[in-house]
């Protein structure tokens, strides 16, 4: 099946862990693909994993206007312009209660997780052919948690910034995200390193996620197979949400 036969999609934060599966995911059904990441080595090793012919790197940080613009011309010369977007980079570089959150690292999350994710929709529209946006948000966003408040109040931004743009772009383009709950990456290693077993346990389905649970949903979203899908928040957590409580 190629869903993606002819277009191409951008992907932020893509040389490694989720971003990087959903590239894979999209190349391997016909697509040709952007992807961003600060480190330009590690942004090149995933660009020649996916095959420099329907790949390309350009290296930033997302909350970069300048880099922002680059990465989309940068879509639009290569590969002729820019059908789907993925919001995927975001950060959480504070732990803790949210009474003594840092007023300057809740700035940062807010602006990368949030702010950068409507910036990059904008700056996409503006090519012109845009289809599809699928937003990077968490079940951190749904409920409270320990220690990562301030992320899960940016992701829950996110949710929100999803159902606004998807009413105000539709029919053009359809807006979704997905909230997954713990996926092994280095961003969330943290959380289970060391007692994974137990860390699943949470989860009805028995095992913790991995990237291409979530590439597989992200590829659905931004396929015509959800061509009536729009300013929806997609779970994705091995049934954790539907356990009950005690
Ligand atoms: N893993 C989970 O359990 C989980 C659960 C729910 C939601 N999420 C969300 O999923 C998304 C991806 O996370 P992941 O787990 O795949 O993390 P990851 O494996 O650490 O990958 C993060 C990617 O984003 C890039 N990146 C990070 N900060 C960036 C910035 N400021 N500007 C540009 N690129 C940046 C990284 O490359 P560089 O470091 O080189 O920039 C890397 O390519 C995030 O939005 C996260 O909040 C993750």
């Amino acid at each position: 099946m190629q869903r993606f036969e002819g277009r191409t999609a951008l992907i932020t934060g893509a040389s490694r862990g989720i971003g990087l599966a959903i590239a894979r995911r999209l190349v391997s059904e016909g697509a040709s693909v952007v992807i961003t990441g600060r480190d330009e080595d590690a942004l090149e090793a995933a660009v020649a994993d996916l095959g420099k012919e329907r790949a390309s790197g350009v290296p930033g940080r997302v909350d970069d206007a300048e880099h922002r613009t680059a990465a989309i011309g940068h879509a639009a010369e290569r590969f002729g312009g820019l059908d789907h977007l993925v919001n995927n980079a975001g950060i959480n570089p504070a732990w803790g209660p949210l009474t003594e959150l840092d007023a300057n690292a809740a700035r940062k999350i807010f602006e990368v997780n949030v702010l950068a994710a409507l910036e990059w929709t904008r700056a996409s529209l503006a090519i012109g052919a845009l289809r599809s946006v699928v937003n990077m948000s968490s079940i951190a966003g749904t409920a409270a948690s320990d220690n990562i408040g301030f992320y899960g109040v940016s992701k829950a931004a996110l949710i929100n910034l999803t159902a606004q743009l998807a009413e105000e772009l539709a029919p053009a383009v359809r807006v979704n995200a997905l909230a997954p709950a713990v996926v092994k990456t280095r961003f969330s290693s943290a959380l289970y390193e060391g007692r994974e077993e137990g860390v699943a346990r949470a989860y009805p389905l028995a095992r913790l996620g991995v990237p291409d649970d979530v590439a597989g949903p992200a590829a659905f979203l931004l396929s015509d197979d959800a061509a009536w899908v729009t300013g929806q928040t997609l779970r994705i957590d091995g049934g954790a949400g539907i356990r009950p409580v005690g």
